[in-house]
């Protein structure tokens, strides 16, 4: 079974480029059963809806998931909608892996490959030791404001937030107790996949970014691999038995410090999207 990845795709900042179509024409191109989003298709509830709508209509062979990105969570467009509300949007969406497990069957290798996951959420274990709990809770540092604060009420108490994440995730881990399962969330479950503290300001910024609880978490069940977003990197690696995927796109204007040997759109499409064969 051939598991395509890619996370970060903000239709919205990048609609100078035909994202979606380039995403879609890469997942068939990798000849994909499967195409798993992590999150932060847009700013907008609405617009991630259609937006991921549209992708699986371009694929009718692929199935089609995604979480929620922090992004695709903010009221910015809609600020009559409590977070909440949009929450809700999301897990009544058959394409969206909030509140279930998705299946794949491979019938030639008698393989049953279970997909979940949500957004995760942050609990600043990824800071740095030395940011107070009120600094952090402000989320504002330098002068700079973590976004989600404006956004998103979850902000209000983020460790009731990511309890009430992790609870979720573990409750649709528990109903996959046979393997494999691809775990994917927004957020980072690992430390490795942080930005390294020497980049200015980010021994503060990182306590935005997961949790190592989502790792501990994962340990517990038979995930085979973890697919996250969020920090805009393309990143994998081994830990304890578990591969962890950050398959980020980003914005267009991140794409010239990839390094490339050149910033089309289709060649960062293809630099971000992950294949997983099993
Ligand atoms: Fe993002």
């Amino acid at each position: 079974m051939k598991i395509a990845m890619i996370s970060d795709l903000h239709t919205d900042i990048n609609e100078a480029y035909p994202v979606i179509e380039l995403t879609a024409a890469r997942a068939k191109e990798l000849n994909a059963d499967v195409l798993l989003v992590a999150g932060d298709i847009s700013e907008d509830p609405d617009r991630t809806i259609r937006e991921m709508r549209r992708l699986a209509e371009i694929l009718p062979d692929v199935a089609v998931r995604y979480v929620p990105g922090n992004h695709d969570m903010w009221n910015k467009h809609c600020p009559e909608r409590s977070t909440e509300e949009i929450y809700r949007m999301y897990s009544g969406d058959i394409l969206c892996l909030s509140g279930q497990v998705s299946s794949s069957a491979d019938r030639e290798k008698n393989m049953k490959v279970r997909f979940t996951g949500d957004i995760g959420w942050y609990d600043y274990s990824f800071a740095s030791p030395d940011h107070s709990r009120e600094e952090l809770d402000s989320m504002t540092k330098g002068g700079r404001t973590w976004q989600d604060k404006f956004f998103n009420q979850w902000t209000g108490d983020n460790d009731a937030a990511c309890s009430d994440q992790l609870s979720r995730i573990e409750s649709q881990l528990s109903a996959c107790r046979e393997g494999p399962v691809i775990a994917v969330t927004h957020m980072l479950p690992i430390r490795e996949f942080c930005v390294p503290e020497s980049q200015e300001g980010w021994g503060f910024f990182n306590a935005y970014l997961g949790t190592e609880k989502l790792h501990e978490l994962f340990r517990k069940y038979p995930v085979a691999a973890a697919v996250c977003g969020h920090v805009h990197y393309r990143k994998v690696l081994q830990k304890d038995g578990i591969l962890y995927i950050c398959p980020c796109l980003g914005y267009h204007t991140e794409w010239p410090l990839c390094g490339l040997a050149d910033n089309e759109p289709a060649t960062h499409v293809a630099d971000a999207m992950q294949l997983l064969e099993l």
